[in-house]
């Protein structure tokens, strides 16, 4: 089963005086339990792809599958609720809401779909559990470090049970060591069978993932495995940078 499928993707922006081809026709697959790095350029298309897969966009044409689901024939309500309940958003800038507390933020996509009860509770608990943050459940955003705040929307990312989660520049605010300590939980979460993407433009984080798709002028220019040796020395190095007890 593939987390997502897409064929001849492409989409145009249309401008008064041009059309912008952002994306000229991608094709590749995400099997499940992949951990996918995209790259390339300033305006090769990466935020464009980002959002046809989060479902912030539809296609100009080509096919989109998510899981079953081709989102090319849905309609706007479909899609907000393919966003809403079956995709992980992970951002930069982690877009927490200020004034609730770490458990409360993980609860916050259950919230609006009225579907908050004691189970939901409790599942909400377990995955800040699941991201280090079982001492901090009552703290707010303000009070937590950039990386304590990243492991928040990690968590509230998987709430839903999603097909993958998207990572837009997920470690982009982050010092080294706290990249280090968000990428050790990326590994840990695809080796529990999570589908991870990501775009980055780091060479050090592309290559945790097991693949790297690089997009350039709309076109997918490379799709390459990184050798799982070659990731385990990277992880090593950045393990160096963590102390033991932030490692678990
Ligand atoms: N909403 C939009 N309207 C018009 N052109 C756009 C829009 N979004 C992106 N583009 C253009 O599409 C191309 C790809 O952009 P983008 O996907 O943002 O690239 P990247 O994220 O790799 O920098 C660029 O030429 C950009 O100017
Ligand atoms: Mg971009």
């Amino acid at each position: 089963m593939h987390a997502c499928s897409i064929r001849d993707l492409k989409k145009e922006y249309v401008l008064k005086s041009e059309t912008v081809r952002a994306l000229r026709g991608v094709s590749f697959d995400v099997p499940e339990g992949d951990y996918v790095a995209i790259m390339g350029p300033s305006g090769s298309g990466k935020s464009t792809l980002l959002n046809l897969l989060g479902c912030l966009d539809q296609p100009t044409d080509g096919e989109l599958l998510l899981g079953e689901d081709n989102v090319a024939t849905m309609s706007d309500d479909q899609l907000a609720e393919i966003r809403s309940r079956r995709i992980g958003f992970v951002f930069q800038s982690y877009n927490l809401i200020q004034q609730l507390t770490v458990t409360e933020n993980i609860q916050v996509p259950l919230y609006y779909q009225g579907r908050l009860g004691a189970a939901e509770r409790r599942r909400c608990v377990e995955l800040a559990e699941r991201v280090g943050l079982a001492d901090r459940l009552d703290h707010r955003p303000a009070q937590l470090s950039g990386g304590q705040q990243q492991r928040v929307a990690i968590a509230r990312s998987l709430v839903n049970d999603p097909y993958f989660i998207l990572a837009d520049e997920a470690t982009g605010n982050l010092d080294s060591k706290t990249t280090a300590e968000i990428l050790s939980l990326f590994d840990q979460l695809n080796n529990e069978g999570r589908t991870i993407i990501m775009v980055t433009h780091e060479d050090e984080v592309a290559e945790r993932a097991k693949r790297v798709v690089r997009l350039r002028d709309g076109l997918l220019q490379s799709d390459k495995l990184n050798a799982e040796q070659d990731r385990q020395a990277a992880a090593a190095r950045a393990l160096e940078l963590v102390p033991q007890d932030a490692a678990e």
